[in-house]
């Protein structure tokens, strides 16, 4: 077994810390703040190729690796997880469900512009009544004929205001239950689609989340993405490959808190020494970097497993459900290493803790997670 890296994921890697150093750290704090969108940054993370990184190159994609997402997301989400919602939903949620399942058209006219980052995805599951329950869907996609005829809406729909193309989960037939389901792809500015406010979140705050409206939007049939009924499924594998972006995300999270935590105990001094010598500190330090380390091995074997056309369900729920559960703790536990300044924003981990609890519920809660691996376990 050979945990090293390749030169290549080396060089990703390091691409990414240095455009997070370089490109989102100056203005994190404010953006935070004023829950200003990365508009900017996310241009040049498109420019780079962080928007569409596993996609086929014949489609403007990197063509890499799971493993050098996972790598590439951890470097972003230390420095702006705002920023790395973004590049999460984009490559995992909307790029890889439309290569995966998409006609040759949809790729052509969606794909490409999404993988190169001209344009930038949503991905519509949750509803105000349906967000881990995702078969309750209320949102209805009427068979028209040529086209389907959409009404409901959407909830907490990560790059709700700034996406051009939105993957809208809706129901076709409810007498056939989650089998009923359709996935349509639906452009910004369809007649009858009204983009709704912004949330006032607690993490996150420069990613922009809002409710989508929809009042008889006519989408064509050939924006149905695969067979009438796939749209369940389609969601279901999305999410299980979103899974390890956010387990990634999470990750980073966590050794971003870690890293600064470390720094601070070691310039700090108390007692006539500086912190990280104090057993309380340094005990901490020492559980901080344990899970840190386990919640890495479980984002590559899951990543591992995608890229080798294993089963990656559970390994892509339990690496979300322990790297998310680390950045919480990892998160509270650097706050209290820095005592009084980890209150302040200037000192980034009360951002870094606030940021921590989405991972424990997009993508499906903790408890989701939970459902997901007992499933997987007591079925074997
Ligand atoms: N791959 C393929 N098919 C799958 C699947 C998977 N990973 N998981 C389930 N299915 C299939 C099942 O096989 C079943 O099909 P059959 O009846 O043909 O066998 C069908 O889907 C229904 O499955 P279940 O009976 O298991 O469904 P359930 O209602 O009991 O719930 C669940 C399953 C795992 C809890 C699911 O509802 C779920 O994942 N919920 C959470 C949804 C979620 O993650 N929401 C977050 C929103 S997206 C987001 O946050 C994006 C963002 O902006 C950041």
């Amino acid at each position: 077994m050979d945990f090293s890296l390749s030169e290549e994921h080396i060089m990703i890697r390091d691409a990414a810390r240095n455009f997070a150093q370089t490109e989102l750290l100056p203005g994190v704090i404010e953006r935070d703040e004023n829950q200003k969108f990365p508009a900017e940054q996310v241009k040049k993370m498109g420019e780079l190729g962080f928007l569409g990184m596993m996609v086929d190159p014949k489609y403007g994609g990197g063509g890499m690796d799971t493993i050098s997402y996972v790598l590439a997301m951890e470097e972003i989400s230390k420095i702006d997880a705002s920023a790395s919602v973004v590049m999460s939903v984009n490559n995992s949620l909307v790029c890889w469900g439309l290569e995966k399942y998409g006609s040759e058209e949809q790729k052509q006219k969606y794909l490409v512009p999404l993988a190169t980052g001209e344009i930038i995805g949503a991905f519509c599951l949750s509803e105000p009544e349906a967000g881990s329950d995702a078969t309750s869907q209320q949102t209805t996609a009427v068979d028209k004929g040529d086209y389907y005829l959409v009404n409901g809406t959407k909830n907490w729909i990560t790059n709700g205001g700034n996406a051009s193309v939105y993957l809208i989960i809706a129901q076709t037939d409810v007498a056939k239950g989650h089998k009923g389901i359709n996935a349509l792809i639906i452009e910004k500015g369809a007649e009858g689609f009204v983009v709704g406010p912004k949330e006032n979140k607690l993490g996150i705050r420069g990613s922009d989340t809002h409710s989508l409206l929809f009042t008889d939007v006519k989408v064509p049939k050939e924006n149905r993405i695969g067979a009438d009924g796939f749209g369940f499924t389609f969601a279901m594998k999305t999410l299980a490959g979103g899974r390890i972006g956010i387990a990634a995300q999470a990750l980073g999270i966590a050794s971003g808190a870690y890293e600064l935590a470390l720094k601070y105990s070691k310039e700090r001094k108390a007692f006539g020494k500086e912190i990280s010598q104090h057993q309380a500190i340094a005990f901490k330090l020492a559980d901080m970097a344990t899970q840190i380390e386990a919640a890495r091995h479980m984002c590559m074997k899951a990543a591992w497993d995608k890229d080798q056309h294993l089963n990656y369900d559970l390994s892509g729920a339990m690496a979300k459900l322990f790297a998310a559960e680390t950045a919480m703790n990892v998160s509270v536990e650097a706050v209290q290493v820095h005592g009084g300044y980890g209150f302040v924003k200037e000192y980034h981990v009360e951002r870094l803790m606030r940021d921590a609890k989405i991972t424990q519920i997009y993508e499906g809660t903790s408890e989701i997670q939970k459902i997901v691996i007992s499933r997987s376990i007591l079925r074997d």
